[in-house]
């Protein structure tokens, strides 16, 4: 039933030659200063050789402000585009279309890592993962977002992607100030739903004015917060918001979950040595000292819950977006756990989605879309998340020792000896 995989989708005016997609994966191998590498490119080699329909890059930052990790890659000044050109053309030249993933990180940031002054969000609420305080935007910084927004797409274009998502979820600025947890706001950006939703809308009217009816623009947003405290979004309300996004002109949505102080529902998996490699090799190694070895101490019990709480299952968003699905005429897109062709062609027969998009078992096999077309088994992801443990701190790549040596093998042999 290959047909179901390989049948074509259209997003806005955009036909796709079939619907398992490559989600965003922040890379960390971007240069210092944000600019596209060969390192970047490299990555990204084989699994647009192997024919995946769509590819969705790492979140892009679109201001320095919004920056969240180390060796991010930026869209945020004119200076980039001859890279992030490169990419498009890399992705082209094996007939893969590319969208740029665009991204405002809010609160989820430290700012002495990015170097600014502080992080900004909705309003001064803690965020109890990163245990940054942000600071209360003003109105005319929420102005500036929305035109960094339209910048952004605007060189997004100009670098031949075929389109962009806006990030909308996991609790990124524009999730934050959904979510009541994280918008106490007392202006038209807060309280009522209506009002939480304004930012959001706001971004995609101006964008669709500046870039009209024919850019494809999507939007990665959450069917639940899931936060373990504090007031987060259930999916009622997180329909309401696509159907809003979808009358302002949305082409497409796709569903994932969790801010990051819900945990890990966003990933699910094994978190055995997680939290080791996150202060070593992650993003967590520039935190303070305290900070590490506090995270060091509380690992094994932290990945005990961990693996008890979010284990992973094909498709963990299925039920969050069958309810998009249902009230939506926009395709939607469903991400998590994905890694076996039934899985995949059951989701997308029984009304779970339009298409699936994998992050983590196309990192172990980047050929993973032209094995499923050749019904071949390539290296199989056992959801280790070394892989994610190590963003912000270290080249996104496969990190499972048990996998590794027969996923290099198999890339040197395509040609591909630099992953
Ligand atoms: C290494 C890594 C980096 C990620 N970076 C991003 C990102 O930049 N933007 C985003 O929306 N999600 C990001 N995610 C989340 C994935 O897009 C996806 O929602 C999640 O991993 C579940 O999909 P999977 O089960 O196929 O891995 C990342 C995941 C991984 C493993």
């Amino acid at each position: 039933m290959t047909e179901t995989l390989f049948s074509p989708l259209t997003i806005g005016k955009l036909e796709l030659p079939g619907r398992i997609f490559k989600t965003a994966t922040s890379e960390t191998r971007g240069s210092e200063d944000g600019f596209v590498t060969d390192e970047l490119l490299d990555f990204y080699a084989p699994i647009a050789w192997a024919g995946t329909p769509l590819i969705i890059t790492g979140n892009l930052y679109i201001s320095v402000q919004g920056k969240s990790t180390y060796r991010m890659c930026g869209i945020d000044n004119d200076d980039k585009i001859p890279g992030l050109t490169r990419w498009t053309e890399l992705a082209h030249q094996y007939g893969s279309r590319i969208f740029a993933q665009i991204n405002h990180c809010g609160r989820q940031m430290n700012p002495d890592v990015i170097g600014v002054k502080e992080a900004l969000a909705p309003s001064a609420v803690r965020d109890k993962a990163m245990l940054t305080k942000p600071r209360a935007m003003t109105l005319n910084e929420i102005e500036e977002v929305i035109e960094d927004h339209v910048a952004a797409v605007v060189r997004a274009q100009k670098a031949g992607f075929d389109g962009v998502q806006i990030h909308m979820a996991h609790g990124y600025l524009l999730s934050e100030f959904l979510t009541p947890q994280t918008n106490r706001r007392k202006d038209q950006y807060g309280g009522s739903l209506e009002n939480r939703m304004r930012l959001p809308l706001e971004v995609l009217r101006a964008v669709r004015k500046r870039v009209g009816p024919d850019y494809p623009v999507i939007a990665k947003l959450n069917g639940a917060d899931l936060l373990l405290q504090g007031k987060g979004l259930d999916t009622d309300e997180l329909v309401q918001v696509a159907q809003a996004l979808q009358a302002e002109g949305l082409d497409g949505i796709e569903i994932s979950c969790g801010h990051y102080e819900s945990g890990f529902p966003m990933i699910c998996g094994r978190f055995d040595g997680f939290l080791e490699a996150q202060v070593a090799e992650g993003a967590g190694k520039y935190l303070p000292a305290p900070m590490r070895m506090a995270a060091k101490l509380g690992a094994k019990a932290l990945a005990k819950r961990a693996n008890k709480a979010w284990p992973t299952r094909e498709g963990f968003n299925g039920d969050f977006s069958r309810q998009f699905k249902a009230a939506l005429d926009i395709p939607v897109i469903c991400v998590g756990g994905f890694h076996t062709r039934e899985a995949m062609e059951q989701a997308i027969n029984s009304g779970v989605c339009d298409a699936v998009s994998i992050a983590r078992a196309m990192i172990a096999d980047p050929f993973l879309v032209q094995h499923l077309r050749e019904g071949v088994e390539g290296p199989q992801c056992d959801f280790c998340n070394g892989c994610i443990a190590r963003a912000g701190g270290s080249p996104v790549d496969c990190y499972n020792d048990k996998l590794r040596p027969a996923r290099q093998a198999m890339l040197k042999e395509a040609g591909f000896d630099r992953m």
